[in-house]
């Protein structure tokens, strides 16, 4: 899809000019850093910026090949070929946004494989022929190197095909100007929203598998920002998405009490 109306993005390091470098180069860019961090709105935005066509594929257990290059389908009593959003990127010149890419099957790493690299072609092994992308594509993919840990890894193979940058949560001031833009809520309150967070993202010792991401603290604000009373909006908004564990549950609410 195109983005007819500027997507708000908070630029946090240098990724704009990379992203435009690598666009420029016509490299592949793999966007590495916790969930909630930007990486999905990071995107939108390059492509409002550049002017493109955008399509996403949100990579799960189930993406395979197919999924992206494209399939046969039965109309009536024929058949007819379907370009999957890959095929459709390459030949359009759009860009492909692999989300969360090392969920996918391994043979979509097979099919991207001579995308990735000088040949910028794609073979469509059911149809037996060879697409050359179109000049102006390019892949994106994004990767959460914390939460793959004990699920799956990215092949040094597959990694070593792109440029890789690395996201993280921002300062607390520009996390702060993101809550704000976000959800219209006042500074006071998104500060506060912030610091908590801060304090629970340094808190290892609890254990979590993911810590209160930017995208939790823009749920939140917005819950209070319609009314809602602050502590049990921290509570369900950024709370309890963690944890199931009561007793982490409780010694956080009482974390955000004394902080609100
Ligand atoms: N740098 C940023 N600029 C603007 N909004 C941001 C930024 N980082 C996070 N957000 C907010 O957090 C939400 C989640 O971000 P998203 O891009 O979906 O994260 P990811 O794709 O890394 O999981 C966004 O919808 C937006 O509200
Ligand atoms: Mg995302």
């Amino acid at each position: 899809m195109k983005y007819n109306k500027e997507p708000f993005y908070q630029s946090i390091g240098q990724e704009i000019d990379i992203f435009e470098r690598c666009y420029a180069n016509r490299l592949p860019l793999l966007l590495k850093g916790p969930t909630g961090t930007g990486k999905s709105r990071f995107v939108e935005y390059m492509a409002y910026r550049l002017n493109k066509d955008l399509i996403t594929i949100t990579c799960h257990d189930e993406t395979s090949s197919t999924d992206l290059i494209g399939r046969y389908i039965l109309k009536g009593n024929e058949t007819s070929w379907i370009d999957g959003p890959l095929t459709m990127a390459a030949r359009s010149g759009a860009i492909i946004y692999l989300d969360e890419m090392a969920e996918a099957r391994p043979d979509i790493l097979v099919a991207i494989h001579s995308l990735t690299d000088f040949r910028r072609n794609i073979f469509i092994d059911k149809l037996g022929i060879e697409i050359q992308a179109h000049e102006d594509f390019m892949m994106v993919a994004s990767f959460n190197p914390g939460y793959q840990k004990s699920m799956k890894e990215l092949k040094p193979s597959t990694r070593q095909r792109f440029v890789a940058l690395s996201f993280q949560y921002p300062s607390a001031d520009l996390e702060t100007k993101i809550i704000q833009t976000e959800t219209g809520i006042q500074s006071p309150m998104a500060m506060k929203l912030v610091n908590i967070s801060n304090k629970i993202r340094n808190l290892h010792e609890l254990g979590l598998m993911e810590t209160v991401s930017t995208r939790l603290i823009v749920d939140a604000a917005k819950l209070i920002h319609s009314g809602m009373n602050p502590s049990l909006a921290a509570k369900v908004a950024m709370l309890e998405p963690l944890t199931d564990e009561l007793e982490t549950i409780q010694t956080l609410e009482d974390l955000v009490n004394l902080a609100l």
